[in-house]
């Protein structure tokens, strides 16, 4: 019998367990700011109950679960490894870390067996994300990065557009977005822990909301420029942050995808205008123009347009906006990676590495080209 169907068997036995005697358990590595929305939607599924959580920082994982979310049964640690070797019944983590720390507490929990939610992005580093992507297929479990906009119909909607033909042949892609004033300070903004700044941070949703809509195409080269003026200017970021500031607050590429197809990108933490442009999608019969909108987290706004020609006449036609309704956007994505991971549900939607490492090659080629001042090729190696 072939792996897939026996690990299909493991899934049924497993769902069989949790109905029968215990919830589904869950760690939380890293209880920083994004953490909250894990826990907090967590927490409102009646089969699931959070056993642990880890942060480096001493006794910050225990004053966080218990003072703020009331989890006083929850066993905390302060490290990922030190969370997984005492827990070995663990189904599911979210990896809530700084960038930096995204690759490493993958790959531990991936070989410890366990199913991993993990923020974006990806990485920082296209060779960090092939690292954790061999991991996951040594562990056969499941691996989900966290874009929560995925599950938002109106994102779903822009897909549906696209592949549905309407558009003819796609040949040209701008997207990207920003902030006038906008860069998270934190561990967001040094290279040690962010290790990438704008790119990571929002760019990464700009360039999920195209490359999903046209089945993540391979990327081929890319052209790339970063730049600090604003996060390394006492001006615009203050004394303290401007002498922290390591990483990029602005980021520019022009990529060649497979199939032809141009995508020009950018995106910004802040600079002088208001945006730094609409994501285009252009095609043979149509072209579908999405609004810029403050991109905080990569979801999209009321506006979307159709350009296209009826009898011989140009014509735009208004879209229409499809709200988010409830459950929210972080329920469904830690929703998805429970269903298909814990229970064997094959359509639950979980934002598969297999699509996500041409994200993370194309970020990883931008900052590479900007060091070199020239385009480079993408090179993304075998898992
Ligand atoms: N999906 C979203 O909408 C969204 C929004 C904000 C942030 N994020 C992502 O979430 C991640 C975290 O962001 P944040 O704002 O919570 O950052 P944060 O700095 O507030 O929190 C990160 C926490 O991880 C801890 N940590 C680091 N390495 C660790 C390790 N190995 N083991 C245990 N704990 C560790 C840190 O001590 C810190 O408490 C980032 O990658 C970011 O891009 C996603």
């Amino acid at each position: 019998m072939s792996d897939k169907v026996l690990s299909q068997f493991k899934q049924e036995e497993k769902a069989e367990e949790i109905k029968a005697d215990r919830k589904v358990k869950v760690g939380i590595i890293g209880t920083g700011g994004i953490s909250f929305s894990h826990i907090e939607n967590y927490m409102k599924m009646p089969d699931v109950e959070i056993v642990a959580a880890a942060d480096i920082i001493p006794t910050k994982a225990e004053s966080i679960m218990k003072n703020c979310h009331g989890l006083t049964n929850c066993r905390c640690y302060e490290s990922h490894e030190e969370m997984i070797d005492s827990e070995p019944d663990l189904d599911v983590v979210s990896i809530c870390t700084y960038n930096t720390q995204h690759a490493g507490p993958a790959i531990y929990a991936l070989d410890h067996g366990i199913n991993v939610v993990l923020e974006k992005p990806f990485t920082v580093t296209l060779e960090e994300a092939i690292e954790v992507m061999k991991a996951e297929k040594r562990s056969g479990k499941v691996l989900s990065i966290g874009f929560q906009p995925r599950y938002d119909y109106s994102v779903q909607y822009v897909r549906d557009i696209v592949q549905s033909g309407v558009l003819g042949k796609i040949y040209y892609i701008q997207t990207g977005g920003g902030r006038r004033r906008g860069i998270p300070g934190g561990t967001f903004i040094e290279k040690e822990t962010g290790g990438i700044g704008a790119l990571g941070d929002i760019g990464c949703y700009a360039l999920d909301l195209v490359l999903n809509a046209i089945d993540y195409p391979k990327p081929l080269t890319v052209t790339g420029y970063v730049s600090d003026f604003f996060g390394k200017s006492p001006k615009y970021s203050g004394e303290e942050d401007a002498a922290r500031f390591s990483v990029d607050d602005f980021g520019a590429a022009f990529i060649r995808l497979e199939g032809g197809i141009i995508l020009d990108f950018r995106i910004a933490w802040a600079m002088h205008p208001d945006t730094p442009g609409d994501t285009i999608i252009m095609g043979t019969e149509g072209a579908l123009r999405i609004p810029s909108c403050d991109c905080w987290n990569g979801t999209i706004e009321p506006g979307l347009k159709l350009y296209h020609d009826v009898c011989g006449k140009m014509v735009e036609t208004p879209l229409p906006y499809i709200p988010k309704g409830e459950p929210t956007l972080f329920y469904r994505k830690l929703r998805g990676v429970i269903d298909r991971a814990v229970y064997g549900k094959e359509d639950a939607m979980i934002v598969p590495s297999s699509q996500i490492i041409y994200n993370q090659a194309i970020i990883d080629g931008i900052v590479k080209s900007s060091k070199l001042g020239r385009e480079v090729e993408i090179v993304i190696p075998e898992v």
